[in-house]
C-alpha cells in the first residue's frame, strides 16, 4: 500500500532554552547529526512515496537540513502538532494510502521499528495504529488510555492528566500511521480546548474512536527507543544511549574500543576490522576508517579517510577533507585539513598540514607548517615522494617541493624545490667566541 511521511519538526523547543532565534530544536545535535536527521534516515529507510517536514521556528536551518530528502511546508505559528498537520491538508489531499507522522524530536528511533509498525497497522486493517511504550516514569508523556477490554480509547497529554491517569505508565511515543483519507477528513474536527490551547494531533484517536474506526497501540519493543529530547538532559541521555548503540555495532564488527563509555563515533562512520580505537577519541562525520589501524586517546577526526594499517594520534585532529592511505604515522598535536597523504608519509609531531599533498615515504619533521592561507584565499602545498622536510620549517603556499629532496630545519619556504635538491631558508649562524661570559659580567654589574 502507498506509504506517505510527514515529520513534525517546527517547534521552538522551549525547554533547550536556547537564545539563538535561528536555531529550531530539531537542529540541536547528537554526535554531530542534528536530531531531524535521524528521524528523516529512519523513515526513508521505509521508502514513502513522499516525505513532508513541517517547518517553523528556525525554519530556515531545518530546511537546509532535510531538504536532501523532503519537501518543507511551513507552520508559522506553532499552535500544537494537531496545528502543524493542518499546513499539509492540500498536499494530503493528493496522497492515497497511510501517511506516517514521526516527531523530529525522537532520533533514537529505528527503520525497522518503524516497518514493524505500518505492517502491524496494514495486516490488522487499521484506520490508526499508535506507537506506544511502558515507562518507569511517563512524566511529560501524553498517556495512552485503553478502555475495559484493552482497546486504545484516548491519549491525554501530561498537563490535562487527572491524578489517576497520571499513574498510567504506557505513554505515546509520537509516532503514529493514519489511513489518509481518514486524517484529512478529521483535521478540522480538532479543538484547542486544553491546558496548552493547542491543536493536539494526539486527540484525534478519540476522534476516530467516536467515529467507530479501527484504532490501535502497539508497544514498542525497546524502550531505549521511544525518548523524546525536549531539554538538554535529555538530549545528553538521547547521546549516551545512541553512543551505546553505535559502539555495540562495531564492536560486534570485528572493531577493538578499548573504553566504549568514552568514544564517541558519529552514526555515518565506518569502521574495519581490526581497528583499535583507544578512550577519549571522537570520530565524526561521514568518516571511513579501513582495518587494522590504530587510533590513539584523544584523536578527533571529522568526515576523513582513513585507508589500512596506519596508526594515527594520540591527539590528532584530523578534519574535513584529509585522505590518509596505507602505513602512515601521525603523532601527537598533528591537524590536518584537506591533505592526501600518500602511503607511508609520515608527521610524527606538532604539525599543521592544510591544503598539502604529502607524497610517498616523506618524513614531515615535527614542527612543520604549511602556510595555506594569506588572509583571503587558501593555496596548495605539494609535496613529492621520499622528501625530507626538516623539523620546524614552515612552507609558505603555494609552493612545490620535488621528490627526493631535503628542506634543511628551521628553513622558511617560499620557492618550489626541484627533485633531489636541498633547500636552506634560514639565516646562517654566527658563532661569538667567549660572548657569553661578558654577557654575564654585564649583567652582574647592573644589579
Ligand atoms: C508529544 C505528544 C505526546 C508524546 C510526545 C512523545 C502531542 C500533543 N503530544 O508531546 O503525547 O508523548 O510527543 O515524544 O502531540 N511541533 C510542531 N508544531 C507545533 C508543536 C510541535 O511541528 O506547533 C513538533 C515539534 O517540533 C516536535 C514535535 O512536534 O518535533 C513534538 O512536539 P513537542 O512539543 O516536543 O511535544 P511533546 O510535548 O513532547
Ligand atoms: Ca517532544
Amino acid at each position: 500500500m502507498n506509504l506517505n511521511a510527514i515529520i513534525l519538526a517546527a517547534g521552538k523547543g522551549t525547554r533547550m532554552k536556547s537564545t539563538n532565534p535561528n536555531v529550531s530544536k530539531v537542529s540541536f545535535e547528537i554526535l554531530g547529526k542534528p536530531l531531524v536527521n535521524y528521524v528523516l534516515d529512519s523513515v526513508n529507510g521505509l521508502n514513502p512515496k513522499k516525505i513532508i517536514t513541517i517547518i517553523g521556528y528556525g525554519g530556515e536551518k531545518t530546511k537546509s537540513l532535510v531538504e536532501y530528502c523532503s519537501t518543507t511546508v511551513w507552520q508559522k505559528e506553532q499552535l500544537g502538532t494537531g496545528h502543524a498537520i493542518m499546513q499539509v491538508k492540500d498536499e494530503l489531499a493528493s496522497l492515497d494510502g497511510n501517511t506516517i507522522i514521526c516527531c523530529g524530536d525522537t532520533p533514537l528511533l529505528t527503520k525497522e521499528t518503524l516497518e514493524k509498525l505500518v505492517k502491524e497497522h496494514e495486516n490488522k486493517g487499521n484506520d490508526l495504529t499508535v506507537l506506544s511504550a511502558i515507562v518507569e516514569n511517563p512524566f511529560g508523556y501524553g498517556r495512552i488510555i485503553r478502555e475495559d477490554n484493552g482497546d486504545l480509547f484516548a491519549i491525554v497529554e501530561q498537563l490535562d492528566c487527572d491524578e489517576e491517569q497520571k499513574n498510567i505508565k504506557e505513554v505515546n511515543v509520537g509516532v503514529y500511521v493514519f489511513k489518509n483519507e481518514l486524517l484529512i477528513k478529521h483535521l478540522d474536527d480538532l479543538k484547542n480546548d486544553n491546558k496548552k490551547h493547542e491543536y493536539y494531533l494526539t486527540d484525534l484517536i478519540k476522534i476516530f474512536k467516536e467515529n467507530h474506526y479501527k484504532v490501535g497501540a502497539s508497544i514498542i519493543e525497546d524502550n531505549n527507543e521511544m525518548m523524546g529530547v525536549n531539554d538538554r538532559i535529555q538530549l545528553a541521555t538521547a547521546t549516551a544511549l545512541m553512543v551505546q548503540r553505535i559502539n555495540k555495532k562495531h564492536m560486534l564488527n570485528g572493531v577493538t574500543i578499548i573504553d566504549p563509555n568514552t568514544t564517541y563515533i558519529g552514526p555515518d562512520v565506518e569502521i574495519g576490522a581490526d581497528t583499535i580505537v583507544y578512550p577519549n577519541c571522537m570520530i565524526l562525520g561521514k568518516t571511513s576508517i579501513g582495518e587494522r589501524n590504530e587510533i590513539k586517546s584523544s584523536t578527533f577526526m571529522d568526515t576523513v579517510i582513513v585507508e589500512n594499517d596506519n596508526v594515527i594520534g594520540p591527539m590528532a585532529n584530523l578534519r574535513p577533507g584529509v585522505h590518509i592511505h596505507n602505513n602512515t604515522r601521525t603523532g601527537a598535536f598533528v591537524e590536518m585539513k584537506k591533505v592526501d597523504f600518500k602511503d607511508g608519509a609520515k608527521a610524527a609531531h606538532l604539525t599543521y598540514l592544510g591544503d598539502a599533498i604529502v607524497g610517498e615515504k616523506t618524513n614531515i619533521g615535527g614542527g612543520t607548517i604549511t602556510a595555506n592561507y594569506d588572509g583571503k584565499h587558501k593555496f596548495v602545498t605539494e609535496i613529492g615522494k621520499n622528501a625530507f622536510v626538516g623539523t620546524g620549517s614552515t612552507i609558505i603556499a603555494p609552493c612545490h617541493v620535488g621528490d627526493n629532496s631535503y628542506i634543511a630545519g628551521g628553513s622558511t619556504i617560499n620557492k618550489d624545490v626541484g627533485e633531489n635538491d636541498l633547500a636552506i631558508g634560514r639565516a646562517y649562524q654566527v658563532n661569538k667566541e667567549g660572548y657569553a661570559i661578558k654577557i654575564r659580567e654585564k649583567q652582574n654589574k647592573n644589579h
